[in-house]
């Protein structure tokens, strides 16, 4: 028998290449999203990629909790991967309660539904924005986490704790997962699913790709004065192929219940800090253009620097990152162009 695994928010950017990876793997997948950040693209690139016109799609709001009990009625759920939340860190600031109603509302009522149906795998998104600007880098799980610097990053923090002190006092009935993702970017090589932000990007990647195809006239680059060997900030962007494999180990290892504890921490990142300036001329090289872009004051909020030491994952779930920048960029571009119908 194979394996279900429900994935909330599964229509969206990450939500869209976790649902390849695990129906690749061997899983079945139900993918459930209530429409409020993405169209029905990703889903239909996942379909294709796949060759599943039947994969299963649940439109459920997951502030629901009748609707979300329903869920867990209809499918018997082996693993919950939860990914349905907001995420843009300065929508966060003006509209908090928002924030805070969604993401903590919606995860409350998958936990709630894991517990009237005798318990669950669930794996949590994460993000590396819980170790606010590291003292020590590369930064390892145990470093500190710092106070949030935004609704959003709170809310993950604060899913992390709900998962930490719903599983200890589940009794063995629910298992965790933490992922804590560096920067994913990138899309899948077939060009079939990416990133589609609404309005303006807010991250780095989508901003430089529909710069290049002409959508925006000009990138900026937020502070070249930072204390990094060229003055922009450094990040550890992951290949989003690569984090989505991660979900697949991660799943697995609850499944076969290879886990030490039962609520596991893991960063999901290469170990390889890649300044904002290296990323812009990585991409006009691989890609062959030229793009327009000029330096700009500090982005409010950013930190100077952040990366993982991925060691834990490595060891422990057997996955490592493999893809080059150059070759996530490549996969960036192609899945602009495709969007353009170019
Ligand atoms: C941000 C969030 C992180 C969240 C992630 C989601 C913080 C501090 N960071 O990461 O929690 O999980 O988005 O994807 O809350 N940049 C430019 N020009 C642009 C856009 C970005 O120079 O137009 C620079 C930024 O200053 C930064 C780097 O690119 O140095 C990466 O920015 P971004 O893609 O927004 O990701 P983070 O801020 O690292």
């Amino acid at each position: 028998m194979k394996k279900t695994v429900l994935v909330s928010g599964g229509a969206g950017f990450i939500g869209s290449h976790v649902t390849v990876e695990l129906l690749e793997a061997g899983y079945e997948v139900v993918v459930a999203d209530n429409m409020s950040n993405c169209d029905m693209t990703c889903f239909e690139g996942v379909k294709k990629i796949t060759g599943r016109a039947d994969l299963p799609f649940e439109k459920v709001d997951f502030c629901d909790a009748v609707a979300t009990e329903a869920l867990f009625d209809k499918y018997k759920i082996d693993a919950v991967i939860h990914f349905a939340a907001f995420k843009a860190v300065g929508e966060s600031v003006d509209k908090p309660v928002m924030y805070y109603k969604n993401n903590l509302g919606s995860f409350l009522n998958v936990l709630e539904a894991a517990q009237t149906h005798g318990g669950c795998n669930v794996l949590f998104s994460s993000s590396a924005t819980v170790y606010g600007q590291p003292e020590k880098l590369p930064v390892t799980e145990e470093s500190p986490r710092q106070p949030a610097t935004s609704p959003y990053g709170a809310t993950k923090q604060m899913c992390e704790d709900i998962l930490q002190d719903t599983v200890k006092a589940s009794g063995g009935a629910i298992k965790g997962i933490l992922l804590r993702y560096f920067n994913p970017i990138g899309a899948h090589p077939s060009a079939l699913i990416g990133e589609l932000p609404r309005g303006v990007p807010n991250n780095l990647v989508p901003f430089i790709t529909q710069t290049a195809i002409g959508k925006r006239e000009c990138l900026s680059i937020f502070g070249d004065d930072y204390p990094t060997p060229d003055g922009t900030c450094l990040r550890d962007y992951i290949d989003i192929v690569d984090l989505a494999k991660a979900h697949v180990f991660a799943v697995t290892r609850m499944i076969e219940g290879k886990m030490k504890k039962d609520c596991e921490v893991f960063n999901v990142g290469t170990g390889r800090p890649v300044s904002v300036m290296e990323l812009v001329t990585a991409f006009e090289k691989v890609n062959g253009l030229k793009l327009n872009y000029k330096i700009a004051p500090r982005r409010p909020g950013d930190v100077t620097a952040v990366w993982a030491d991925p060691t834990l994952a490595n060891k422990e779930l057997g996955w490592k990152a493999t893809r080059s920048v150059e070759e996530t960029l490549k996969a960036a571009w192609a899945w602009e162009k495709h969007l353009a119908g170019k």
